[in-house]
């Protein structure tokens, strides 16, 4: 008996329930992926009770865990409750915490949903179930009352049963496609052209401070040697101090005693900023790593304040942290290109005609 239920169908294709949901309607697009027949609807009649008889018997209100980050009673939107509690079984919840990408099939996921004076309202679920829906990722939509029955909807004067392959469900939910339709997380890592920028922001920063760490470690102040032909508190030019002390590693300084041209990886040169009165203003480090940044010579570049912390400076209404490749250092120094972007002294031999 394959008998098409027409009425069913268009009514389905409407959402009684758009409240909220921007998309536009592609009828056409919704009819494709939610009709149903007389006979799917008593099949998936049979499978929300099924369902609700299921996650009675486990009890998932005692031994399934709520979404990661979110308590009972958090706050929802329309067309769900003011306030939602979320469950989910170990498939959904090992997807979420692994964050991989789309829940398998037997995920189930429950939503309560309360009004603002905390009374359940109904129950909403997707339970992921193979080869039931193949076009919209096998979602197996149902709406329970808190009795768990079957809520329904009126629509041209048809009761509309809200289990299955509901339209308004899947309509709705489809903004989130991209996320296996799924609204309260990211499923994936977020890879994002602004989490790409955080992250290496983040990075440079860490990269800073064990910077920092390594110089205070190796007490570069006692273990290092100043600048050749450089004492401490020689005058200096702006951006820098008025006064100014140089150290360097051993690796920057065999190049400069050499004359090696170069500084190799591993090259540390820091450089004490002071006010006229001889009190410390900043401390401004090239650190050359390897592959770091190819294009201006691999410096690593930073400006830190006498306590450690890496500075800031605001450029165009932004902070910009001085750690990293810092536009500014290298705009400057890149007037050194034959030398390494240094500027204190040559490191090569200057020959004399
Ligand atoms: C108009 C849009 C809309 C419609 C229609 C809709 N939902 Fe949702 N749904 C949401 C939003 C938004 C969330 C995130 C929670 C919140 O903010 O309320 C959500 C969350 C859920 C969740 C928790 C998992 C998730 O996606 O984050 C379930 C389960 C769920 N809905 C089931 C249903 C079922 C079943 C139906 C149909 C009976 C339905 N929804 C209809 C918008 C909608
Ligand atoms: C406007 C030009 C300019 C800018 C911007 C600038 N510097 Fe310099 N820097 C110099 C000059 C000139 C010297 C030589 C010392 C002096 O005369 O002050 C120098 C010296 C240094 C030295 C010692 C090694 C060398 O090149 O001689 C370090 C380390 C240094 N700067 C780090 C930085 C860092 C880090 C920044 C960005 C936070 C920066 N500088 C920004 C001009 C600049």
């Amino acid at each position: 008996m394959k008998l098409t239920f027409n009425l069913l169908i268009i009514a389905l294709v409407t959402s009684f329930f758009s409240i909220g949901c921007e998309r536009a309607k592609e009828a056409v697009e919704e009819k494709e992926i939610s009709e149903i027949t007389v006979e799917e609807g008593i099949i998936a009649e049979k499978m929300a009770n099924e369902l609700w008889n299921k996650i009675q018997n486990e009890k998932y209100w005692i031994n399934w865990k709520m979404w990661p980050g979110k308590e009972a009673f958090y706050k929802g939107k329309e067309p769900h409750g003011a306030l939602l509690t979320t469950y989910v079984n170990d498939a959904s919840l090992e997807t979420i915490i692994q964050k991989k990408g789309q829940m398998p099939p037997g995920a189930i996921i429950i939503e309560e949903n309360y009004m603002p004076d905390k009374t359940l309202d109904s129950i909403t679920v997707m339970h992921k179930v193979e080869g039931f829906n193949p076009k919209v990722n096998d979602w197996f939509w149902v709406k329970f009352g808190p009795d768990g029955k079957i809520a329904t909807a009126e629509k041209y004067g048809q009761t509309l049963m809200l289990a299955g392959k509901v339209a308004a469900c899947i309509e709705c939910h489809g903004e989130q496609s991209a996320n296996d339709y799924i609204f309260t997380s990211t499923l994936k890592e977020e890879v994002s052209e602004a989490g790409k920028v955080e992250k290496e922001i983040s990075d440079t920063e860490k990269m800073a401070n064990e910077l920092w760490d390594k110089m205070q470690n190796e007490n570069y102040r006692l273990n290092w040697k100043m600048w050749p032909g450089k004492e401490a508190f020689y005058e200096g030019k702006e951006p820098h101090g008025n006064y100014l002390t140089t150290y360097v590693n051993a690796a920057a300084l065999e190049v400069i005693v050499q004359k090696k041209e170069k500084m190799p990886p591993g090259a540390i040169i820091i450089k004490e900023n002071y006010l006229p009165d001889k009190n410390i203003d900043s401390i401004t480090v090239m650190y050359k790593i390897e592959g770091f940044d190819p294009d201006d010579f691999d410096w690593f570049w930073v400006k830190f304040a006498p306590s450690g912390k890496v500075m800031a400076e605001e450029k165009d209404g932004e902070t910009v942290t001085l750690a990293g490749k810092v536009a500014n250092c290298i705009e400057c120094h890149g007037k050194q290109t034959s030398n390494d972007y240094i500027f204190t002294s040559p490191l090569k031999l200057e020959h004399m005609y």
